[in-house]
C-alpha cells in the first residue's frame, strides 16, 4: 500500500508580537497569570499592515518550495484552509498561486485549487482531500500543497481576544512522505452546534464558556469513533499528542480527559486504584448528574499523579511550544502543534522512526477528528530545516497603542492609516485594491 503523508512543512507568523503578561493584561485591568498560567499563552502573532491571509500563505508556500526546489509543475492542487477569507466566491488559493507564479517559471494553470471551510478543522479536511486525491490515483505523479492560513481576531472587548493570533502553516502532501505518514483510519465527532461562528460577519459571535464544552463533547466522540476502526487505544502508544490548541489551556483539559478515557479497563487504571480509586462506573449511579460529577471529582485528583504528570510532560506539554507564543491560529493550530512535538523530539535527540502520533483536530460548529501518524525515517533532517525561533524572535514587539491600531488596520469596516512597524523583505506583500475590488500583491526583493 502507498504511504501518503505529510513530506515538508513550512511556517509564516505574522510579524507583530503582543506581550500578554506584561503589555495586555495590565490594560485589560487582569492578573498576568491568568494569561500565563490560566489560559497558557505568553503572546501572539498579528500582521504588519502589509501583510494578510495571502501574504502570510504565500510566503510560507514559496519558504517551502524554495527549500524541496520545487516548481509550479511539481505540484497538482493547492487547498487553502482559512476561516478568515474576505470572498465567498473566488478562493483564496488563486490568490496565492498569483503570488507563487510572480516568482516562479511557470504556472499552476492544471493545478486543482479549492478553498475548505470547518473553522479551525478545514487544515485537517484539506491534508484528507489530498491524501484521498493521491490514494485515488489523481494526481500524475505531483504534490499537494495544502496552506492553513488566518488572522484570528476577536472584537474589541470579547473574552477571546486574549487568544487571538495570526499566521500560516504551509504543507507538502506526497506519496512515500519524508516527515509523517497519515493512517487510514479516522474518527469523527460532528453535532451542529451554535457555540462560535461568523454568519457573514469578520469577528465571530462567541460563547466562550461553551465552546471549550462542545470542544471535549466531539474530542471525546472522535476518540470512541477512532478506536471503533482502530481498536482501543492506550496512553503508551503515541510519542505525543498534538491537539488542535486555541490556547494552552484548553489542551490540558482535552488531555485529562483523553487520559481518563485511554487507561479505562487498562493496567494504568489498576496501578492507579490505590493512590485515587478506580473510575467512576456509570452503572453505580443514580443519574447522569451523579456520574459526570463523579468523572470530574476523579479526573482532578487524576491531574495531581505522578504517572498522569509524567506522561502529560512526554506526550502533551512539549506540544505547546509553539502556540504558546503565537495564540490561536485556528485552522494553522493543530500542525503548529505536530510542528512543536517533532522539535521537541530533534531537540531530546529522540529515534521517532515508525513511532506515532495521535493528532486531534477540531473545529467550532462543530466537528472533532482524530487520526494517527508514524513518523518515518529521516525525518529529523526535514523538521531541522524548519525555521521557527528566529522567524518568532524577529517579531516586532507592539504597545498597546500600537495593539489598537493593528487590530483597527485589519478590521473591515474601518479604513486606518497606520505606517508599517516593519520593514518587508524579500516577501510578498499587499499593496491594494484593484478595480473589482480585487486584492493586489507584489513579491518585495
Ligand atoms: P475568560 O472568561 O476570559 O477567562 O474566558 P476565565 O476567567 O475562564 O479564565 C481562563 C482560565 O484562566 C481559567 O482556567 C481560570 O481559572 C484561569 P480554568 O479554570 O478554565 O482551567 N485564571 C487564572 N489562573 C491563574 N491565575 C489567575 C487566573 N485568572 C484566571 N490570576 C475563554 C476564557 C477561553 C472562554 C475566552 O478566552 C474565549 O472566549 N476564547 C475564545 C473561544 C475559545 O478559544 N474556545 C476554545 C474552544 S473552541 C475552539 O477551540 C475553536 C476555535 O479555535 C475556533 C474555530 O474552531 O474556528 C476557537
Amino acid at each position: 500500500m502507498t504511504a501518503v503523508g505529510i513530506d515538508a512543512i513550512e511556517i509564516w507568523t505574522g510579524k507583530l508580537r503582543l506581550d500578554l503578561p506584561n503589555t495586555f493584561a495590565p490594560e485589560m485591568g487582569e492578573d498576568p497569570e491568568k494569561y500565563t498560567k490560566g489560559l497558557g499563552l505568553e503572546s501572539s502573532s498579528f500582521p504588519d499592515t502589509y501583510e494578510d491571509i495571502v501574504t502570510m500563505g504565500a510566503n510560507a508556500a514559496k519558504r517551502l518550495m524554495d527549500r524541496r526546489g520545487l516548481t509550479p509543475d511539481d505540484i497538482g492542487r493547492i487547498d487553502v484552509a482559512t476561516e478568515s477569507a474576505f470572498d465567498n466566491s473566488k478562493p483564496v488559493s488563486t490568490y496565492i498561486a498569483g503570488c507563487l507564479e510572480q516568482v516562479y517559471d511557470g504556472d499552476f494553470h492544471h493545478a486543482n485549487k479549492g478553498e475548505r471551510k470547518f473553522a479551525c478543522l478545514a487544515g485537517t479536511q484539506s491534508i484528507d482531500d489530498a491524501y484521498n486525491w493521491i490514494k485515488a490515483g489523481r494526481h500524475r505523479g505531483r504534490a499537494a500543497l495544502v496552506i492553513a492560513t488566518d488572522t484570528a481576531l476577536y472584537e474589541r472587548g470579547d473574552p477571546g481576544e486574549a487568544t487571538q493570533g495570526a499566521g500560516a502553516v504551509a504543507m507538502l502532501i506526497t506519496e512515500d512522505p519524508s516527515i509523517v505518514e497519515l493512517s487510514t483510519e479516522q474518527g469523527y465527532g460532528s453535532a451542529d452546534e451554535t457555540d462560535f461562528l461568523k454568519p457573514n460577519q469578520q469577528f465571530p459571535s462567541v460563547d466562550g464558556k461553551r465552546s471549550v464544552q462542545v470542544y471535549l463533547a466531539r474530542m471525546r466522540e472522535a476518540l470512541e469513533d477512532y478506536e471503533s476502526v482502530s481498536g482501543d487505544t492506550h496512553p503508551d502508544d503515541f510519542e505525543y499528542i498534538p491537539f488542535h490548541t486555541p490556547f494552552p489551556g484548553m489542551v490540558r483539559k482535552a488531555a485529562v480527559l483523553g487520559y481518563r478515557h485511554m487507561t479505562r479497563d487498562t493496567e494504568v487504571e489498576e496501578e492507579l486504584a490505590e493512590e485515587i480509586g478506580m473510575q467512576p462506573r456509570e452503572e453505580a449511579y443514580d443519574s447522569r448528574e451523579d456520574y459526570e460529577e463523579a468523572i470530574r471529582a476523579y479526573m482532578d485528583e487524576l491531574k495531581d499523579t505522578d504517572r498522569y504528570r509524567e506522561w502529560y510532560g512526554r506526550a502533551i506539554e512539549p506540544t505547546l511550544g509553539i502556540s504558546r507564543s503565537v495564540g490561536n491560529w485556528y485552522t494553522g493550530s493543530v500542525h503548529i502543534a505536530r510542528l512543536a512535538a517533532l522539535r521537541d523530539a530533534l531537540e531530546r535527540g529522540k529515534d521517532m522512526t515508525g513511532k506515532k502520533l495521535l493528532v486531534g483536530s477540531y473545529g467550532s460548529g462543530a466537528q472533532a477528528e482524530i487520526h494517527a501518524e508514524t513518523v518515518v525515517e529521516g525525518w529529523e533532517d526535514h523538521v531541522d530545516a524548519i525555521e521557527v525561533d528566529d522567524q518568532l524572535a524577529r517579531r516586532y514587539d507592539i504597545t498597546y497603542d500600537e495593539y489598537e491600531l493593528v487590530h483597527d488596520v485589519h478590521n473591515h469596516d474601518k479604513e486606518t492609516d497606520v505606517d508599517r512597524f516593519s520593514p518587508p523583505e524579500s516577501e510578498f506583500v499587499f499593496t491594494g485594491w484593484g478595480r473589482m475590488n480585487e486584492r493586489r500583491y507584489d513579491y518585495v526583493e
